[in-house]
């Protein structure tokens, strides 16, 4: 079988060491470019309340210059929402976030916020964005995500890259069981957060993966080996994804 997986490069990182400066380098529309010419199929970035890292021009400048996907992650807050719905990306993940973090922690809680984040679902999917959830491989999130129309859910493997031993076996459990679980509620099967060049492996295990969204690895291992070849480098590792097997 052909490999389908695809990469999503997160580049908030390469907006990360900018602001640390309040320089205009490193350039985000050259980073993405890179990312681009290396093959990636997607670029994300996470236009976060506080602003830290991703700017609101850097994602107009994104969708003027990409040919490949722009995936924009944002939480269930109205002033980020007009702006997606100004900027049209091809897609949306909607997060959960908090000031203090210092990532994404965690899947978004949509069982307990099915209006709220409903609505926004709603909002994006009718102005033509393809919207995602980021979750965790929680049966009733997943039911819940299906619930409020998502055709996306991002299953977040953050909590797997952390883990080891038993405690990462089972989470890696949860997550084949939340792929199929996501798969037979007929949604597009997408996963990320902490995925590296060391812990990719078992993660290829779950089914029905579409996209890997992979941020912080690539953009620190492009220190040593350059962007394109960062990309190129993960991308090798996704060619053993043996496709879209199911349980
Ligand atoms: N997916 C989501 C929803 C995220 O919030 C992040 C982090 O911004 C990623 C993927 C990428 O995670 P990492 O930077 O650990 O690869």
């Amino acid at each position: 079988m052909s490999n389908k997986l695809e990469l999503g490069v997160n580049i908030d990182h390469v907006a990360t060491v900018r602001q640390a400066r309040g320089t205009c380098y490193p350039s985000i529309v050259e980073a993405a470019a890179c990312c681009e010419a290396a093959g990636a199929h997607g670029i994300t970035v996470h236009l976060r309340e506080d602003r830290r890292h991703i700017q609101d021009q850097d994602v107009y400048d994104l969708k003027s210059m990409l040919n490949i996907r722009l995936n924009l992650e944002m939480a269930v807050n109205p002033e980020i929402v007009d702006i997606a719905l100004d900027i049209l990306p091809e897609e949306a993940c909607i997060v959960p976030e908090k000031r203090e973090e210092l990532t994404t922690e965690g899947g978004l809680d949509v069982a307990g916020q099915k209006d709220e984040v409903g609505h926004v679902v709603q909002k994006l999917t009718d102005a033509g964005v393809e919207v995602s959830l980021f979750v965790d491989p929680d049966p009733e999130q997943l039911e819940a995500s299906a619930a409020v129309g998502a055709k996306v859910v991002e299953l977040h493997t953050g909590t797997f890259c952390d883990a080891s031993g038993k405690a990462a076996s089972e989470e890696l459990e949860r997550l084949i069981k939340g792929a199929q679980i996501a798969h037979n509620l007929g949604m597009i099967v997408n996963a990320g957060h902490g995925i590296n060049l060391d812990n990719i492996e078992p993660v290829l295990k779950m089914p029905w993966l579409n996209t890997l969204n992979i941020g912080h690895s690539i953009i620190a291992q492009a220190l040593f080996v350059g962007l394109e070849q960062s990309v190129r480098d993960m991308m090798a590792r996704m060619g053993q994804y043996n496709g879209c097997v199911g349980l």
